[in-house]
């Protein structure tokens, strides 16, 4: 459904934030993107709705070129992906339901949701789905008076109003505590296998992508290092992935006897279970 094909990107500042990207996405599957901080995640999910311009390389979603698409025919385009960030990215003086219809602004026109004046078909939607993500009891409570997680679940609310095909997805859990993390996770996992929609999540919690994700794509300073399934997440290969050093001070805390030698400390020697809470404690944010 989705195919980048040598997708490079430079900043204008000389960065090189991806190297020759060969990435393929089926409808329905959820890939997590994981990388240490700086890697390209970001870039890479915003290379493929064009808020970030790809300097070289192809992008598309079924028949449709992306990267040659310009003015209405992008606009077009973006409505079949929709976003969801980290920082909820929501209005805050306005009502949840009218955070959720905000979504529908690439399909209404600006005048009439400027107006407020979206379709019946439209509200009765945004209706099912914040009963669907939990938030019926909520419909007309200001956004800057929910809590993180409620926040995130109107945001979620907002993208699939859009009727996407695709979502990408910024750090969903980056600011959630471990039990809403999982709660979001599960309920972006639930609403793709509804709709049999693809799924990019960058995310830096492995645990969270191991248990949610049905496929994991590491990234290293802008190459794909790892495509495989969660499983396949060996301690190996999350040290190809964030590298040793980032982990082996957490190993200190980890190892109950105290010795420093090389090869105690290396992660593969760590149980997959430290190693994991070890790189989801690592995050960088
Ligand atoms: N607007 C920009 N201008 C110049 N360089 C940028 C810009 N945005 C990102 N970069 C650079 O591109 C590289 C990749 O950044 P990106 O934000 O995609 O990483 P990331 O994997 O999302 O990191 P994080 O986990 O911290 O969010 C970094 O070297 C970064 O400094
Ligand atoms: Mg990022």
């Amino acid at each position: 459904m989705l195919t980048l094909s040598g997708v490079c990107k430079r900043y204008p500042t000389g960065d090189r934030a991806l190297s020759d990207i060969e990435l393929s996405l089926p409808r329905g599957q959820i890939t997590a993107l994981i990388g240490p901080s700086g890697a390209g995640k970001s870039t890479l999910i915003r290379c493929i709705n064009r808020l970030v311009e790809p300097t070289s390389g192809s992008i598309r979603l079924d028949d449709t070129e992306l990267t040659r698409l310009s003015g209405r025919e992008l606009r077009r385009a973006r409505r079949a992906m929709a976003m969801i960030f980290q920082e909820y990215a929501l209005v805050d003086r306005l009502s949840v339901m009218e955070n959720v219809l905000s979504g529908r602004l690439g399909h209404v026109g600006f005048w009439r949701s400027f107006l407020r004046r979206y379709p019946a078909k439209d509200v009765t939607e945004a209706f099912r789905l914040l009963e669907r993500v939990g938030l019926s009891h909520a419909l007309d409570k200001r956004a800057d008076a929910l809590s993180g997680g409620q926040r995130q679940r109107v945001g979620i609310a907002r993208a699939l109003v859009q009727s996407p095909q695709l979502l990408l997805i910024d750090e969903p859990t980056a600011s959630l505590d471990p039990k809403t993390s999982r709660q979001i996770m599960r309920l972006i996992r639930e609403l793709c296998a509804e709709r049999r929609l693809a799924a990019i999540i960058n995310i830096h919690d492995v645990a969270l992508a191991r248990q949610f994700a049905d496929r994991v794509v590491g990234l290293r300073a802008g190459r794909i290092v790892f495509d495989g399934k969660p499983d396949e997440l060996s301690a190996e290969i999350l040290t190809t992935i964030y590298g040793e050093e980032d982990w082996d001070t957490q190993a200190d805390h980890e190892r109950d006897a105290p010795s420093k030698s090389k090869t105690q400390s290396h992660p593969a020697l760590m149980s997959p279970i430290s190693a994991l809470a070890a790189l989801s404690t690592g995050s960088t944010r």
